[in-house]
């Protein structure tokens, strides 16, 4: 295992990685300069989505994580918590955080890599997730300093009984703690002036008021954090090798994924607008390399997904997935049925207003 969780989520990267599509566990370097990797070792596949950032997501209201929710707090399971493992979710999660950084080293593409490069990859490849949390737990707790951060921070957990134990719940936890304290960002000029320290400038004030006004965004974009908490079809460019939908398992119906509901086809979560200008690329799949790009999607979905230039789409070339990646944006009936299912109305912004959308 050779990949961080800070090697998609950078604190210099606006706790992202500047690529529209992560390179997991085989890529070599950080950020934009990330490739594929070499020989043996070279990716099998992309990450199909952007990596988002990780700002305020400790925030009570965050319940949901991921672009689709696959993760979701949900007081009826027994582990607490709706996710891709069911019932194998182990329980003792304190937060949706700690429940999603239980995921990362079980995926083939992101961290554990693939079958016969180790033993977590294999345990990855056979669906294995326990073994997998179980082999990592022991690498962990076999490093003294971690040992003892770990007996420090659990009253459950002491030098007699961490090796029978401790778990990867502990580890998650911890995660999502450091997640939630490190990355909490409230001291936008947004919230000053919620708490009444500041006056909007007069630039700031008009954004505020057709973002919320006739701008329509906080019909969606709405509360303190900016987000409904929902899913909306928007008609984002389908780039990169996907999710396994579609033509040729290229596509990615987003929402539908969890729901299994086509009516939930390419849905994907309200994101929070904390911090925005600063965790590009911008979209699910990081399609949009400019914030103005994004908004201006917004205004016109159909002619933004139609006249969308390919060039901007900032994926580490590799030969064999490079010429895949705009397969369904350049098939018809793929991009027709896209366009189909957006859900948002055309507004009509200048240029002047886009800009005074920064004060979060
Ligand atoms: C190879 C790149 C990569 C690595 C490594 C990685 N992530 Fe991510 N992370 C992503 C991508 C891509 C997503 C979005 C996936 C999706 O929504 O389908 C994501 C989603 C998340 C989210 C959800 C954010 C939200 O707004 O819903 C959190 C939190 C997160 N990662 C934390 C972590 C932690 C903690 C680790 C290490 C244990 C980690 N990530 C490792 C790429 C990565
Ligand atoms: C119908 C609900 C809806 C409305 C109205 C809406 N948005 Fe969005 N917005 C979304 C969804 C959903 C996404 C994520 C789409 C995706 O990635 O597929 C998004 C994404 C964004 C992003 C990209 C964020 C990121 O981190 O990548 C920005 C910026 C944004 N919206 C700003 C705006 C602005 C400004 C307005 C008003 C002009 C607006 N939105 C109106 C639902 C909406």
């Amino acid at each position: 295992m050779n990949t961080s969780c800070a090697t998609c989520h950078h604190p210099l990267a606006g706790t992202g990685d500047g690529l529209a599509l992560s390179v997991g566990e085989g890529g070599g370097g950080l950020g934009v300069t990330r490739d594929t990797g070499t020989g043996n070792d070279t990716i099998h596949d992309r990450v199909p989505r952007n990596a988002p950032h990780l700002f305020n997501l400790g925030a009570k209201q965050f319940i949901t994580m991921f672009h689709d929710g696959r993760v979701t707090a949900n007081p009826a399971h027994p582990s607490g918590f709706d996710s891709p493992d069911g019932d194998n979710l182990l329980s003792g999660l304190d937060h949706s955080l700690a429940v999603q950084a239980m995921f990362p080293p079980t995926s083939a593409t992101e961290m554990a890599g693939q079958a016969g490069e180790n033993s977590v990859a294999d345990a990855a490849a056979a669906g294995d997730v326990v073994e997998v949390w179980r082999l990592l737990t022991s690498r962990v707790i076999a490093i003294p300093e971690y040992r003892d951060l770990i007996i420090q921070a659990y009253p459950d957990i002491s030098e007699n009984n961490i090796d029978t134990d401790a778990t990867f719940v502990h580890i998650a936890n911890a995660i999502g703690a450091f997640e939630a304290t490190a990355f909490r960002a409230d001291n936008s000029p947004y919230d000053r002036y919620l708490r009444g320290e500041i006056q909007f400038s007069q630039s700031q004030r008009m954004g505020y008021k057709i973002f919320t006004g006739y701008g329509n965004c906080s019909s969606c974009h709405s509360g303190l954090l900016q987000t409904d908490y929902d899913f909306h079809a928007l008609g984002i460019p389908q780039i990169g090798t996907g999710k396994g939908d579609g033509i040729n398992g290229l596509d990615d119906f987003g929402r539908e994924q969890v729901t299994g509901d086509s009516a939930d086809r390419y849905r994907f979560r309200t994101p929070t607008l904390r911090n925005v200008a600063l965790t590009g690329l911008w979209g699910h799949n990081g399609a949009y390399d400019t914030l103005e790009a994004m908004v201006n999607h917004h205004l016109n979905p159909v002619d933004s997904l139609n006249n969308y230039d390919f060039s901007q789409a900032r994926l580490a070339y590799n030969i064999d997935l490079s010429p895949l990646d705009s397969i369904v944006y350049n098939d018809q009936d793929s991009r027709t049925a896209l366009a189909g299912a957006i859900e948002i109305s055309p507004v009509q912004l200048s240029p002047e207003d886009v800009r005074f959308f920064l004060i979060f």
